[in-house]
């Protein structure tokens, strides 16, 4: 019983550890706005460095079922969950900066339609939506086994996000290429140990 109640204090101690560490890009983001230090252009860098953090927790995501079968520790899924909605919190973030900081609400369809990159970025984030809303546990066992196939946006949609990266990119785009070899990997091993087909969402199996 002592051995149970430990191992769960434990596993507790190990998700708000996980939610603190999640939570640090925004607090350095916030202690850099409130000193001064977030560069001569505060509107642009905010909204960058947030949709940074989003891409690279989504990264994060896509690593956990590597790192399962890599380790044999099916204990990485219990952050799952959390660092999905972390992506959907930063990219939120991100898009509201973007609104507020840099175009102030105004001229949104001469905006998006003049800059394609930002359709990448819109379509990423539509695919995130249904994900977002669908990640309780309630809705899991609502979906049963439909979740799986409907979870495989997030495939679609990092591809999506990468290439809202790398179009934005104004000059040198060795960033963009490293983080789409990280992307690359991530997906090619889920190809190599479970077949294309599970990359395909919306698809049974
Ligand atoms: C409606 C949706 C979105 C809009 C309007 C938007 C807008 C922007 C803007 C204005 C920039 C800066 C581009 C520049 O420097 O000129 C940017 C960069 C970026 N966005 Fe988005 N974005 C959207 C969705 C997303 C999503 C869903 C993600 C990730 C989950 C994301 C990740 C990024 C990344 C990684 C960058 C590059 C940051 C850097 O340069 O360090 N964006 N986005």
């Amino acid at each position: 019983m002592a051995a149970i109640t430990k191992r769960v204090m434990a596993g507790v101690a190990a998700k708000v550890m996980v939610f603190c560490l999640a939570l640090v890009p925004l607090a350095l983001l916030i202690s850099d706005i409130l000193t001064g230090s977030v560069g001569p252009d505060p509107g642009q860098a905010i909204t960058e460095r947030l949709g940074l953090t989003a891409f690279q927790i989504l990264l994060l995501t896509l690593l956990i079922t590597p790192l399962k079968k890599l380790t044999g520790w099916s204990g990485w899924l219990r952050y799952r969950r959390m660092l999905g909605l972390f992506v959907f919190f930063y990219a939120s973030l991100h898009i509201l900066a973007f609104l507020q900081l840099l175009l102030g609400w105004g001229d949104l369809w001469a905006t998006f339609t003049k800059r394609p990159y930002l359709v990448m970025g819109a379509a990423a984030f539509v695919l995130m939506l249904p994900l977002a809303l669908t990640s309780t546990k309630g809705m899991m066992r609502r979906l049963g086994r439909g979740w799986k196939p409907l979870h495989r946006l997030i495939y679609p949609a990092a591809g999506l996000v990468w290439v809202h990266f790398l179009w934005q990119a104004r000059s040198d785009i060795t960033e963009m290429v490293v983080y789409g070899v990280v992307l690359f990997v991530l997906l090619g091993l889920r190809v190599y140990w479970s077949g294309l087909s599970s990359l395909i969402p919306l698809r049974r199996g």
